[in-house]
């Protein structure tokens, strides 16, 4: 049975994904602030703010695992820098950990599970931000980025056993919070101009894992944003 590990299965696209996998036959576990029992698969509870939490819940994987076929890493702190005026360090530090640290030690930890599968995957979802930064969003912006570019170390330093891709989504699924001129504004930009729901990420993730020869890779799934009108 293959086995998935992903981040931030609570809800949305790490949750579908979690689901899709599960469905498809993948043993899958995934690392979540809060358990959610609900839920058709394994999940183990960490602190992303904590480098020890992280390390246990790699030790927990460690013992449970003889070798992992898929990584995701999916979790992620969305939020304007005009949000955190109070305390912006405490701010960068927080996307820092979710978006840099927690997939760094979790790479270089999981990596001899990644090469025992004899195939391992490791899929970093990032941004088509991290590439073409909103400003409004610059702190989020530029961690998205070091995780786009800890992706081609990790491509680089891993081959050929184990392959590392990026996806950059788009807009997939506008938050609660986004209002509707924000939306609308997003489309405006947007070639294919619909919000695309979490099916086309899946699909960029089995391009990813099918396909042997790609590593190094970043993937706009982005209904043609990046390029804009
Ligand atoms: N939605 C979009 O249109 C869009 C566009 C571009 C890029 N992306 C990227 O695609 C991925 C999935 O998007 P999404 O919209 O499904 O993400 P999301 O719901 O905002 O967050 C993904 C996961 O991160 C964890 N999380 C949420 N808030 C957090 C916080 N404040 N601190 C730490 N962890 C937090 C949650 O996992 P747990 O509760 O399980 O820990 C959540 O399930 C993300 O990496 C995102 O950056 C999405």
């Amino acid at each position: 049975m293959k086995t998935a590990v992903i981040t931030g299965t609570s809800r949305r696209l790490g949750a579908y994904l979690a689901e899709q996998l599960t469905q498809a036959g993948y043993r899958v576990i995934g690392l979540t602030r809060q358990q959610n029992p609900a839920q058709p698969f394994s999940q183990i509870e960490l602190d992303y703010q904590r480098s020890d939490s992280v390390l246990e819940a790699a030790a927990q994987l460690k013992q449970q695992l003889g070798q992992l076929d898929l990584l995701v890493h999916n979790a992620s702190l969305f939020e304007k820098d005009q949000q955190h005026q109070q305390d912006p360090a405490a701010f960068y530090q927080a996307l820092f950990a979710v978006h840099m640290q927690l997939p760094a030690l979790l790479n270089q930890q999981l990596l001899p599970l990644l090469q025992a599968s004899g195939a391992g995957n490791i899929v970093h979802i990032t941004d088509i931000y991290a590439d073409n930064p909103n400003p409004a969003f610059a702190l989020y912006c530029s961690t998205k980025a070091g995780l786009e570019n800890l992706m081609k170390s990790a491509a680089k330093a891993y081959a050929p056993l184990v392959r590392v891709n990026s996806i950059q989504p788009g807009p997939i699924q506008f938050l609660p919070e986004h209002s509707s001129e924000e939306k609308q504004q997003v489309m405006q930009q947007t070639l294919i101009a619909t919000e695309a729901g979490f099916e086309p990420i899946l699909k960029g993730v089995r391009f990813l894992v099918d396909n042997p020869f790609v590593t190094g890779l970043s993937l706009k799934i982005d209904g043609g944003r990046a390029l804009g009108k």
